[in-house]
Formats: structure tokens, sequence, C-alpha cells
């Protein structure tokens, strides 16, 4: 356990919470580098043995540290943005082992992309072939591909983190599948090399992940009667994990699943997992402002905001809290909800939740180590956290807390006349 109580305080891996507050401050996120470690080898030992690579989701916590560790451990990265390449490459990552995905990459993001040599573009539109061919060809390149195809199968979950059905904004529509990879395959600057496709987060079922693996299989083996053979299949990432005590179906029923789909097929297989690496491997570290009693509700108002952790207030999302000074919730506690120091009223971090509390005190909001610090803002120029990473009993600072100068340095008052 990556977060345990050891002598009443609860500690991550041998560390005191209430040092890492002591000595950062508060608000802090604080990740374990054994349990991304443990998360990440669960992956690569299930595919043990077969072609493979887990390419981690980097939009899921971007944290230089975290990356590094991944590239020390040989994965390879699942990206959206430029600005996601530069940190993989500052992190030490290799380009050759990095997806592209996403909707809408400028001309300035493909080129960056065919510069560093990244193993894939994943399409997601004709208009998109068309540009990554020319671009291609302006550089005297084949542009390494791979269609994201939607396999219009439904993921369960919430309908903000869906992105397999026809009506999502991703990937190309199934039926258009075969014509688009017919096309691509008579131009200059295009190399097809896969097929990927990703349905949606947080998925606490295997059953939609492996239907759209059928799916994309029944794909494959007509392309390839058609004369087109590709190297690698992607599945995506959205494994679940478990937040509160909802059933949760372990990472080797989605790999075992995806393999059975795969059978004797010879192509690489790809995941891009990012939540079940990094999201029980974090939490974020806040500190009792005020405790507020009201009329009809009680609230514990926490240094920690919507701002730092958007995850309840956006999909509503449930995160435990943890009290960091272990203690009997005897008749004493109350229920409280958990709430920030930020103009709105969804500015909450929790809900409904009985503690035992005191101002001063520290609170752990778990499993916040994806799509934590990554969705973070300035909204009521707040300054973002700091986060630190404890591995072998030692805690490290990886990124120290913004100052309210750095928020607003690049801004300019104009010279009116
Ligand atoms: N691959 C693609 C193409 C993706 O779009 C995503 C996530 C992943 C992989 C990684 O999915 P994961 O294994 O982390 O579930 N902010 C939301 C989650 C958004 C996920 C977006 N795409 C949340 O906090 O729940």
């Amino acid at each position: 356990m990556a977060f345990a109580y050891r002598s009443g305080v609860l500690c991550a891996e041998q560390v005191s919470l209430e040092d890492i507050a002591r000595q950062f401050g508060t608000p802090c996120y604080v990740y374990s580098r054994a349990a991304i470690e443990r998360a990440y080898r669960e992956y690569a030992d299930e595919l043990s043995g077969r072609s493979s690579l887990v390419c981690y989701s980097v939009k899921a916590n971007s944290n230089l540290a975290v990356l590094a560790l991944m590239a020390r451990l040989g994965a390879g990265f699942d990206i959206v943005s430029g600005g996601e390449l530069a940190r993989v490459i500052a992190a030490g990552g290799d380009p050759a082992k990095v997806v592209f995905s996403g909707v809408g990459k400028s001309a300035h993001e493909i080129r960056g992309a065919l510069q560093a040599g990244v193993l894939s573009i994943n399409l997601e539109s004709e208009q998109e072939l068309a540009r990554v061919n020319d671009i291609a060809v302006s550089m005297g390149k084949r542009a390494p591909v791979a269609f994201r195809v939607n396999p219009d199968v439904d993921a369960k979950t919430h309908p903000y983190i869906s992105t397999g059905l026809k009506q999502s904004k991703f990937g190309i529509a199934y039926a258009d599948a075969e014509r688009l990879y017919r096309e691509a395959a008579r131009l200059p600057g295009i190399r097809l090399t896969g097929i990927g496709c990703h349905i949606g987060s947080l998925m606490n079922d295997s059953a939609p992940f492996v239907a759209a693996t059928q799916r994309i299989v029944a794909l494959l083996a007509r392309l390839e009667e058609g004369g087109i053979s590709l190297a690698h299949i992607d599945l995506g990432g959205g494994m679940g994990i478990r937040y509160q005590d909802e059933a949760q179906a372990p990472v080797a029923a989605f790999v075992h699943g995806a393999l059975d789909a795969i059978g004797q097929r010879k192509e690489k297989l790809l995941l891009d997992p990012g939540r079940s690496i990094v999201g029980n491997a974090g939490l974020l570290l806040t500190r009792i402002e005020y405790v507020k009693p009201g009329e009809a509700k009680n609230f514990v108002v926490v240094d920690a905001a919507m701002n730092d952790l958007i995850r309840p207030a956006l999909y509503d999302a449930w995160h435990e809290v943890r009290q960091v000074r272990e203690v009997e919730l005897d008749a004493a506690a109350g229920v409280y909800d958990i709430v920030g120091p930020v103009c709105e009223s969804a500015d909450f971090l929790a809900r409904g939740r009985k503690l035992a509390v005191r101002p001063g005190a520290l609170l752990a909001l778990m499993s916040a180590g994806a799509y934590g610090m990554v969705m973070s803002s300035n909204y009521n120029t707040r300054p973002r956290p700091a986060e630190v990473m404890v591995a072998s009993g030692a805690v490290q600072l990886v990124r120290r807390r913004e100052a309210v100068g750095e928020m607003f340095a690049g801004e300019r008052v104009p010279e009116w006349n």
C-alpha cells in the first residue's frame, strides 16, 4: 500500500504526510514512485512474451518526474499536443515510442512530430490525412500514421469521458475506415503503420473494451484482404481504477480480453493507459482553514479548491477523504462538505463525509494522481500547488509551488493615450 497509517499518521510509503506538509506546505500533490512502478509493471507483466508497447497517456499526469520514470521503465507515450511531446523529450523519453492522438493537431504540431520521429500519428479525420500528407511531402518524409477508428461501442462511463460512440467528435467512422485506408495507401507522404481506437476513460468493466477490440480486429482482417497490412494495433486506454468501493475489472481482464480477441495476429499491441498507472499513486494534501457549521449543512473549508482538483466539480467525481491524523469517528464526528476558497458553489472536493475535524488539521484527497494537477488552473489567481514524489523513503520536490508573480508575469498593461 502506497498510502497507509503508521502510528496513527497517514504516510506516503514511509514518510509522514505531516512532515511533507511542514516541509513543502499545502495544498500539495504527493506521489509514490513505487505505486506508479507497480501499476506500470502490471501491464508489462501481463504483456510479457508478446510484441507490445505500453504508451503511458501523458495527459493523466505530465510531471517530468513521472515521465522520466516511465521512460526509465521502458514505456512509450501517448500524447495529444506539441506541448506534451516537448515534455516527453525533456524528460528523456524516446520520440520513436510516441503515438500522437487528438482531433485538432495543428500544422506546427504535425511538423514537430515528424521532425522528432514519432512512432505514429493517429489520424482522426479525412482533412487531417490530407494535411499530414502535404506536410510530410514538403519535408521530404513519409509520415507514419494510424487511423483512430471509432468502433461505435458504448464504454458505459461518464458521458464527458466517453469517446467511442457515433455522437463523439473522436476518430473516423467505422464505416469510412476501409475507404480512408485505401486512399491513404496511395499518398506519397503517408506510411500506414497501424490502427487505433479509444472508447472512453474510467471503464469499470472490460466488456466494452473487448467488444471494441473485436470490431478493430474484424476491420484489420478486411484491410488485409484488400492488400493493406499494418504493424500495430493501438487499443487506447480507459482502464478504470477504484475510487470508492465500486466493482472494478483488474488490468489483467482488459489485457487478456484484448489478447484473446487478437488471437494469432502478429501486429504489435499498443495500450495507452493513463489513470490506471498514476491515479491511485497520488493524493492531494490539504489543510483545514475553517470548520463552518451551518443550518442546512456543515462545511470544512480547506486550502485546496476546484482549481487544484476539478474532478468533483466537473464530473461529480468521488474522491475518498482521509484524515491525516487517524481519529476514532465517535459521537464527536459530523457530516461535512469539503469545500475550497474559490467563489463558486461548484467548488467542492467532497460532499457529505463523516469526519471529526478541527481547524489546522490535514486531509488527504485520495486517488488524485491522475487528472489532478494537469487539470489545475489559476482561477481566482490561486497559485498552483507544489508536487512531491516519495521514493525509497525520501521526498523530493518535483514541481515547486507557483509564485503569485508568475501567474501574471506574461501580462502587460497597454500604453493608453
Ligand atoms: N488514449 C486516448 C486517445 C485518450 O483520449 C485517453 C484519455 C487515454 C488514452 C487515457 O485514458 P485513461 O487510461 O487515463 O482513462 N479528465 C477525465 C479523463 C479524460 C480522459 C481523456 N482521454 C477524468 O478526470 O476522469
